[in-house]
C-alpha cells in the first residue's frame, strides 16, 4: 500500500508538471482527487491495510491530499502563469482579506496617557510586587498593628508563611497589596533622593462587587522627594495634571483629608466635566468629582526607610484609574472594564 500511495504521489508530479493551460489542470484534478479519483479511491481502501499499517497510510495520504489540494487553489499547478485570456479562478483586482486590528484595553490607554502626563513633568515609572508584606502595606507607611486605620484598607491576607523584613529583622504577613503606596517604600529603600516617580499597577480589596467597586483595580502612585518641596508643589503639579486629564477649563480643589502617610493629607476635586461644574447626576449636584488622594510625606515614613527629614520633604498622591477612565468616557459601571466583550473594548 505504502509503494502504491508513493507511486500515485509521482504520478500525480508528473501530470501536474506537464499542466499547461486551466482545463488540463481541472482533468487532472478529476482523474486524482475527483468523486472517482485515484487518490480518492485510495482513501476509501485505507480500510484494506493491515490495522496496524492504517494510522500511517491515512497520514501519508492526507499529506499528499493537502498538497495537491494546495496546488489546486493556487490555481495554476506548475506555479507558473496559466496563459492570458484563462481565468485562473483568482481575481487580483479583489480587495484582499480584512485583519481584525486590535487595540489597546481602555485601562492600558488611561494608564499610558496619566504616565505620559507625568512623564513629561520628569516622572519615571517603576513597578512594585503584587504579593507583598504587611511591612510594605501598612507598617512603613505609618500604619502600625491594631491600629485603626488599617480597616480602611480592607485586605487579601495570604495563608502562606509570614516573611522577615531584612532590615528591620521583624516578621510580617503576606498579602495581596491594596494600595500601589508600597512601592514608595520599596523604592526609597533601594535608592537616595531626588526622587520623581510613578507607579502604576493592581490591588486588590475584599469589597463586594457592585457598579464602582471591584476586588481588583488599578491605582497609580506618584513620589517626589528632594530638597525644599513645597505643598505649593504638589497643588501646581495636581492641578497641571488635572487639566491636561480633562481639559484646559478644568478647575481642581484640594479638601482636608487624612493618611497616615501623609501629613497634611488631601483629597482632590476637579469640577465636573459632565455639568461644567453646575451639578448633575454624576456628580451628585456638587458639581466636583473626587479624583485622588495626595499629601506631603509623613516624617515617619522617612524615617522607616532611612531618609533624614530634617534634609528631605516630598510629596505622594495616588489615584484609581478605573475612576478615572470611567469619568472621562462616561461609563457607567465598573465591571465592563474586565468582561472583554468585544462590543465595548472595539469602542476605544
Ligand atoms: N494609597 C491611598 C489610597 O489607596 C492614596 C494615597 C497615595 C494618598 C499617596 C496619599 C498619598 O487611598
Amino acid at each position: 500500500m505504502k509503494e502504491k500511495i508513493q507511486k500515485l504521489e509521482q504520478e500525480i508530479k508528473e501530470a501536474l508538471s506537464s499542466v499547461r493551460t486551466q482545463e488540463e489542470l481541472e482533468a487532472v484534478r478529476i482523474k486524482y482527487i475527483g468523486r472517482k479519483g485515484a487518490l480518492t479511491e485510495m482513501i476509501k481502501s485505507i480500510k484494506d491495510a493491515p490495522p496496524e499499517d492504517r494510522p500511517y497510510v491515512g497520514k501519508m495520504i492526507n499529506v499528499l491530499k493537502a498538497s495537491i489540494e494546495g496546488r489546486f487553489k493556487q490555481g495554476s499547478a506548475s506555479g507558473a502563469p496559466v496563459p492570458a485570456g484563462k481565468p485562473s479562478g483568482i481575481d487580483s483586482s479583489l480587495p484582499g482579506a480584512k485583519f481584525d486590528l486590535g487595540s489597546k484595553h481602555p485601562l492600558t490607554q488611561a494608564i499610558d496617557e496619566i504616565c505620559d502626563v507625568f512623564l513629561g513633568l520628569g516622572f519615571r515609572i517603576v513597578e512594585g510586587p503584587e504579593i507583598e508584606t504587611e511591612y510594605y502595606n501598612f507598617t512603613a507607611l505609618n500604619i502600625p498593628d491594631d491600629h485603626p486605620s488599617r480597616e480602611t484598607f480592607h485586605t487579601f491576607f495570604l495563608d502562606v508563611a509570614a516573611e522577615r523584613h531584612e532590615r528591620t529583622g521583624t516578621d510580617h504577613k503576606a498579602l495581596l497589596r491594596s494600595q500601589t503606596s508600597t512601592v514608595q517604600i520599596r523604592i526609597m529603600e533601594k535608592e537616595e533622593p531626588p526622587l520623581q516617580i510613578i507607579a502604576p499597577g493592581k490591588v486588590f480589596r475584599p469589597d463586594a462587587t457592585d457598579a464602582s467597586h471591584s476586588f481588583m483595580f488599578h491605582q497609580i502612585e506618584g513620589l517626589m522627594v528632594n530638597k525644599n518641596i513645597k505643598f505649593s508643589d504638589l497643588k501646581g503639579i495636581l492641578d497641571l495634571f488635572c487639566k491636561e486629564m480633562f481639559g484646559k477649563s478644568t478647575e481642581t480643589r484640594f479638601r482636608p483629608h487624612f493618611f497616615p502617610f501623609t501629613e497634611p493629607s488631601v483629597e482632590v476635586d476637579v469640577s465636573c466635566m459632565i455639568c461644567k461644574g453646575k451639578g448633575c447626576r454624576v456628580c451628585g449636584r456638587k458639581g466636583w468629582l473626587e479624583i485622588l488622594g495626595a499629601g506631603m510625606v509623613n516624617p515617619k515614613v522617612f524615617e522607616a526607610v532611612g531618609y533624614s527629614p530634617d534634609k528631605w520633604t516630598g510629596f505622594a498622591f495616588g489615584m484609581g484609574v478605573e475612576r478615572i477612565a470611567m469619568l472621562k468616557w462616561g461609563i457607567g459601571d465598573i465591571r465592563i472594564f474586565y468582561e472583554n466583550d468585544l462590543r465595548f473594548l472595539k469602542q476605544f
